[in-house]
């Protein structure tokens, strides 16, 4: 693993912050694959800053139109939304994905902000693991990592550079991700407990929300449309969920006595809101052994009404997304536990 700093600009957004990319790369082979962490950071700071650390859908340089972020040279989904044809990300999508990112606000904060593309990770699409950082490895037996494992492991590995970069406090690093990025970001909270906090966005199925429910996204379901995102032995368990020895209670509890945050959105049946909340209340009893509480209510509070203390729990009103709102509550999470 070597990290190499290729560009650090005091002058970004309008001065109002540094930008650093940190390029990762991962092996001694010649067509190592490599990935770009992109971290802004807030100026006139009093010491190292906390930091978010979050892993992004269509490459770094879509989170903002700044014109100093790298493109990103791996694998991207076709989309006519986001500008990008052939899997090949360009000019046309800088900025594209803006409004998920509220990189001012975060800055403004105190905090700083650091994001990998996951497909600088792994390629996401079936693929027997034949690209991303599974090439350096055998391939996956059953009980070995999927996609989602390896997103996570991206997310310790850039830990491991910002425990390194004397700028950012890295006792005091939020993990964060949305949809399949958030059942990464919990499951990479859960492995690697030097993440302060650990920030579910919209995770749903094989994230927050209870898979015995089989309410919106079911496991069968899970497995069968992305048979590379979770170990094979998962696949045991479709069509005879009860017998699962686990539940995503249990992926919550594991980030415990750490603060976790779970939030939903209203328009979002497929990700099953209740089960995430569900999941968050029955982790509630790991986090009591430590003499912490957990969501501090019995039921799923109504929209737009953030709940909770050592387990934050809002149902956003609107669709599956990340927004200014969903920010507003990680900020102020993590002004109460790591400020
Ligand atoms: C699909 C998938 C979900 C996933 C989501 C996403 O909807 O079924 O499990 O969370 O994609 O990552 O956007």
């Amino acid at each position: 693993l070597k990290f190499k700093i290729i560009q650090n600009d005091p002058t970004a957004l309008g001065g109002q912050a540094i930008r650093r990319e940190v390029l990762i790369t991962f092996a001694r082979k010649e067509e190592t694959p490599e990935a770009t962490l992109l971290i802004y950071l807030p100026k006139n700071t009093d010491g190292p800053v906390p930091a978010f650390l979050t892993i992004n859908f269509v490459g770094n340089h879509t989170i903002h139109p700044d014109p100093g972020i790298s493109i990103t040279r791996s694998w991207v989904r076709n989309s006519k939304d986001w500008g990008i044809e052939n899997n090949r990300a360009d000019e046309r999508s800088r900025g594209s994905r803006r409004s998920r990112w509220a990189v001012e606000k975060i800055l403004k904060r105190g905090y700083a902000l650091a994001t990998i593309y996951y497909g600088d990770i792994d390629p996401d699409y079936d693929d027997g693991f034949a690209n991303g950082v599974h090439r350096l490895y055998s391939k996956p037996k059953p009980d070995e990592w999927g996609s989602i494992s390896a997103w996570a492991w991206g997310l310790s590995r850039c830990l491991d550079y910002l425990e390194t970069d004397r700028d950012i406090n890295a006792k005091k690093v939020a993990v964060m991700g949305h949809s399949r990025l958030g059942k990464t970001s919990l499951w990479a909270g859960a492995q690697d407990d030097r993440f302060a906090l650990v920030i579910s966005n919209d995770s749903g199925c094989g994230g927050a929300a209870l898979s015995r429910r089989e309410f919106g996204e079911t496991v069968k379901r899970i497995n069968t449309s992305f048979p590379h995102w979770f170990c094979d032995n998962f696949t045991q368990y479709n069509d005879r969920i009860n017998d699962l020895p686990v539940d995503q209670h249990l992926l919550i509890a594991l980030v415990a006595p750490r603060p976790v945050y779970i939030a939903s959105a209203t328009g979002d049946p497929w990700a099953d809101p209740k089960g995430e909340f569900l999941s968050g209340y029955h982790a509630g009893p790991v986090y009591k052994l430590f003499g912490l509480e957990g969501v501090g209510v019995d039921s799923h509070p109504k929209a737009d009404h953030p709940v909770g203390h050592h387990i934050g729990y809002h149902l956003r009103t609107g669709k599956h997304d990340v927004t200014d709102f969903d920010w507003e509550q990680y900020l102020n999470f993590a002004d109460r536990h790591l400020k």
